[in-house]
């Protein structure tokens, strides 16, 4: 794995940039990603280039050993093309503009900025796609951050209603699909049809799915189109430039197993100490992991955004020290920045590169860590990066061995649930986290992969939910050998948001044959207690009737089901709490010849085809029986395998 970092030679004076590339390579770093905010800089009046900064940079870099990674500028289109079309920004979902001032202040269906990024992509292409510097490309910069997948423009509404003719073909197709004859909310043509917002109560909720898988294609084919100019400018000699996207955590407003294809490499951005501080870990879980970050956040996304491209992925932005963004903002534990490097390591990740190289002293996020402080003095975690340099050469290339555990994710999932929640607790991203989470307790490798993959050389298949059961899914779960475990609420919907005839599950009921009659959600602090013998578990958040000839696997105090089986194939017919899932896995891993292991609190373990790495997490020591050893905070063990 490679290590690199983010850098804005625009920044810093051009009497700095040789140092810096010298002090880069001189801890460690091969690759550095630059431009993708510049466009002000690379185009500061319409029409006029200025190159010779960029050339200069490049070059600077280069000549110290390093291969940089070039951004397409298209996340901060500057106020003169603003102005020049001030319908290009986004609109809110109460109507307000987006504007000027940021970033991201583009609508992803507006055709003249899409120009004008074809237009800024292309002159960067044909300056600089046959560069010898140049390692791969990035577009954009996170899709979707800042709440910006979602636009309620006029450009928005009228792509929308392109996109509905073409699903839909007529008016009463889509009238029939969505239900509109319910509160007589007919339209007679497609220019009818608005965006979802601003209605007095709810809209219905097919046409806000519609809406979300219209806007995710929109930005699969904003990203395409500059996928599309740099691959026609690859190099002359063949070489293959390979093109990225840094991917957000904890992010399902777009589908990136969709983008995903498109590219070469899915990187993302891991913030760990952020995404605990902001996303639904419990006060006692923020507590415990202040400084390390949940041990499954970083893992999670390393195994879903592998996932997404083929296996290609990398970390292009790693947090350093303390952030900017979240409430609140902990320092990492020493050696944690370490430790975070040589995780993605573990999970196969091609590079690691560090968010920032120097902290800047201005603007937005000046209180944001990098590997040098703002007076270019080695951070905290300039030591780290050299650390985590110093084992990566010690153990060399690492290849990626398939794990025996699939985690189905869909990001149509998510937005179905997050549509229609109907319990305030039910959360698509925690449901499956959790589902990990309790894989990773006991030393289980895990893919995270999109509903359409082959799930034939798995040993156990979790499905967390999957309210609308793609053509074909049913019987490729029949087919498999291995043990399978539905979760809540899989294959409660049809393709068009509605109740499916014959009930949930569905399709799935030629895989297991049981009908739910009847949900509820339960609200904070309700736990119906599981029947005594089996493990400890409570119904919490959701539950389900089942009506089946099956008898149940596993019920609660009152007899209720709440697991069914039938072969391979369990059904799972309530929120599964943690110990529920503990002893699912348990079953599962049994039926299957899975060994597990028990790991202390904290501490995780993950292999290569090499080797395995295993991390303590915790913020104290923890004994590790499977090492016979115990493990400082922030600390790991690599062997051989
Ligand atoms: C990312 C973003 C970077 C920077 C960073 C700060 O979301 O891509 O440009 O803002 O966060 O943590």
């Amino acid at each position: 794995m490679k290590l690199g970092c983010c850098y804005y030679p625009e920044h810093w004076p051009e009497s700095w940039w040789a140092d810096d590339a010298r002090r880069m390579a001189a801890m460690g770093l091969s690759l550095v990603r630059i431009g993708e905010f510049a466009w002000s800089r690379l185009e500061p009046e319409p029409g006029r280039y200025d190159w010779g900064w960029l050339d200069r940079a490049i070059d600077t870099l280069h000549a110290a050993g390093l291969k940089v990674i070039l951004g397409t500028p298209t996340a901060t289109p500057p106020k003169w093309l603003v102005d020049t079309m001030p319908d290009m920004v986004a609109i809110d979902e109460q109507g307000a503009p987006r504007g000027f001032g940021s970033r991201r202040h583009y609508c992803f269906s507006h055709e003249g900025y899409r120009a004008e990024c074809r237009r800024i992509v292309t002159a960067l292409a044909e300056r600089y796609g046959q560069h010898p510097a140049l390692a791969m490309w990035q577009t954009d910069n996170e899709y979707g951050c800042h709440d910006t997948v979602l636009s309620f423009s006029d450009a928005a509404a009228s792509a929308f209603r392109g996109w509905l003719a073409a699903r839909y073909g007529t008016p009463a197709a889509l009238n029939e699909a969505w239900g509109n004859v319910f509160w007589s909310m007919e339209y007679r043509s497609f220019a009818e049809v608005d965006p979802p917002h601003l209605t007095v109560t709810e809209a219905n909720p097919a046409h806000w799915l519609d809406y979300r898988r219209f806007a995710s294609d929109q930005v699969a084919s904003f990203n395409r189109e500059q996928v599309d100019i740099l691959r026609a400018h690859s190099p002359k000699d063949g070489r293959r430039v390979p093109i990225t996207h840094n991917f957000m955590g904890f992010f399902t407003e777009f589908d990136h197993h969709a983008v995903g294809r498109d590219i070469d490499v899915a990187t993302w951005d891991s913030y760990p100490l952020g995404f605990l501080e902001q996303f639904w870990f419990s006060e006692a879980e923020k507590a415990a992991y202040l400084r390390q970050g949940h041990p499954d956040i970083a893992a999670f996304h390393h195994d879903l955004y592998r996932g997404c491209s083929n296996g290609r992925w990398g970390v292009m932005e790693q947090q350093p020290g303390p952030v900017n963004w979240a409430r609140f903002n902990p320092a990492p534990l020493p050696g944690m920045v370490a430790l975070w490097t040589l995780e993605a390591c573990a999970h196969g990740a091609e590079l690691t590169s560090y968010f920032r190289w120097r902290q800047a002293p201005f603007a937005q996020e000046q209180m944001h860590a990098g590997l040098l402080r703002p007076d270019s003095t080695d951070a905290e975690a300039a030591g780290e990066a050299r650390a985590a340099a110093a084992v990566l050469a010690g153990i060399g290339p690492q290849e990626t061995a398939r794990a025996p555990v699939a985690l189905v994710f869909s990001y149509e999932a998510a937005w179905t649930i997050g549509i229609q929640p109907q319990g305030r607790s039910f959360r698509y991203l925690e449901l499956v986290f959790e589902a990990y989470s309790a894989l990773r307790q006991r030393g289980l490798d895990v893919d995270i992969v999109a509903p359409d993959a082959d799930l034939a050389s798995y040993r156990m298949v979790l499905v967390p939910t999957l309210p609308i059961v793609p053509e074909g899914f049913a019987e490729k779960l029949a087919m498999l050998a291995c043990p399978v475990l539905l979760g809540p609420r899989t294959g409660s919907k049809t393709e068009s948001f509605r109740i499916p005839e014959g009930l949930a599950p569905g399709a799935l009921r030629k895989a297991i044959p049981l009908t739910v009659t009847r949900v509820e959600s339960l609200r904070d602090g309700i736990a119906d207690p599981g029947a005594k013998e089996m493990g400890g578990f409570a119904v919490t958040r959701w539950r389900e009737d089942v009506a089946s000839d099956l008898a149940p696997e596993l019920s609660d105090s009152a007899g209720r089901g709440v697991v069914y089986a039938h072969g391979h194939i369990r059904y799972c017919a309530v929120w599964p709490d943690r110990a529920l899932l503990a002893l699912l896995i348990e079953r599962m891993a049994e039926e299957a010849g899975v060994a597990l292991l028990d790991l202390p609190e904290g501490s995780r373990v993950r292999r290569t085809a090499s080797h395995a790495f295993t991390f303590n997490y915790a913020a104290q020591p923890v004994f590790v029986p499977h090492l016979g050893a115990t493990l400082a905070p922030a600390s790991w063990h690599i062997a051989a395998l």
